[in-house]
């Protein structure tokens, strides 16, 4: 099996991330600070030190900025309601993920917020212009994904957080696509939220995922219970990060994404990087070159990710995954990513796109098996 679809989750996981679960859950599958015995304590200790991690890896001042949750949507859901107030207003852009989209759409219909979608302009890029001004008195935050799940057009952080600052309004950025493979220093920029998936390309288990709260943004609980701490008090404690943590954390999960911000951390950011794009490159390469396949999203040249979305002529695009699938072992996701403005921005709406998405596992090799695969099946359409 050639596993392309990485931007979904990573697979395969480090060899460390699948012995430190499998050992942690054996020996310390205790309740993680809900007790004073050793094995619990040892737990509690594992999920405080790889919080420190993610800090650390993050440019975060503060290991109690990282709210460890189960999902980047858990972590956008956490973020956007927690922030909103009955007529606030928010902007997002015309890529964002259903997990961005959908808690905005819903608070829009309630009649909480006013929304306002910004586009790309001409070059493809967030149109600056468009979103300066459609900031208004009534505007609370800004939030948009750092890089898109079905074109791999990447957003620059630090104009959007800029033009943020300036206004004197929130910036939330959605990092599920870019966190482990872009640098991403929160110390340097103005980021007041940014929701990340430990799934992805932090090369932890499904299950985790983390949101960063800058200390002093107001941020609203959306869930309240039993923390660990505090157990005297009726309400839910404010100290950070319990008061956005309640119930049982997922210890295994966080063991293991601790081993996979190592990982990285071991091999070096850049070099992963390199090696991904290097492989989207060549891949972008090798379908440029087949006649009848569209590309879609920015070129080779221009900062992107290491996700690429394509179509075989009028080709369904769900038919050409399955294709890849069942003839050719090759595993791409296709059909509509959970982004139909993403969709409609680029024209796929009815037919969708095949998206190939990668990561460090991947080789050379494979990616020549793909192109030849792509090339035959588009042969045979055409
Ligand atoms: C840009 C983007 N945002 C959010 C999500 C949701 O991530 P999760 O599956 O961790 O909830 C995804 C998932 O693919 C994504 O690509």
């Amino acid at each position: 099996m050639i596993y392309l679809d990485n931007a979904a989750t990573t697979w395969p996981k480090p060899e460390a991330v699948y012995v430190e679960m499998d050992s942690f859950f054996r020996n310390y599958g205790a309740n993680p600070g809900r007790a004073g015995h050793k094995m619990a304590a040892h737990a509690g200790r594992k999920v405080y030190e790889v919080r420190e991690a993610v800090a650390e890896f993050f440019g975060a001042q503060d290991s109690s900025e990282i709210i460890f949750t189960t999902s980047t949507t858990h972590s956008l859901n956490l973020g956007i309601k927690g922030v909103v107030k009955v007529g606030d207003h928010i902007i997002t852009s015309s890529l964002e993920h259903n997990s961005v989209i959908r808690p905005l759409k819903e608070l829009e219909k309630e009649g909480v917020i006013e929304l306002s979608i910004v586009e790309l302009d001409e070059s493809g890029d967030l149109d600056l212009e468009m979103l300066k001004k459609s900031i208004k008195v009534e505007t609370k935050m800004i939030v948009v994904s750092h890089g898109s799940n079905v074109t791999g057009h990447l957003f620059d952080l630090k104009k959007i957080g800029q033009v943020a600052k300036d206004n004197k309004v929130l910036f939330m950025v959605d990092a599920a696509q870019t966190a482990g493979v872009f640098p991403i220093n929160l110390s340097e920029l103005n980021v007041d939220l940014m929701a990340f998936a430990g799934h992805k390309s932090l090369y932890g288990p499904p299950g985790t995922g983390g949101l960063f709260i800058r200390k002093g943004t107001e941020v609203k609980p959306i869930f309240a219970g039993g923390t660990g701490s505090k157990s005297e008090e009726l309400y839910q404690p404010e100290v950070w990060p319990e008061k956005y943590e309640s119930g049982t954390a997922n210890s295994i999960g966080i063991a293991g994404l601790g081993e996979g911000i190592k990982f990285i951390k071991n091999e070096g950011l850049d070099k992963i990087r390199a090696h991904e794009m290097s492989l989207c490159q060549s891949f972008m390469n090798g379908l440029v070159e087949i006649e009848n396949v569209k590309i879609y999203g920015p070129g080779v040249e221009k900062p992107r990710t290491p996700v690429v979305s394509f179509n075989i002529g009028e080709e369904s695009s769900s038919e050409v995954g399955y294709i890849l699938d069942q003839v050719f072992d090759i595993a791409v996701r296709s059909g509509l990513h959970c982004a139909p403005l993403t969709h409609q921005t680029i024209g796929t709406l009815q037919q969708g796109v095949v998206r190939a998405s990668f990561g460090y596992f991947n080789t050379q090799t494979e990616i020549n098996q793909a192109v030849i695969a792509i090339r035959q099946i588009a042969d045979k359409v055409s």
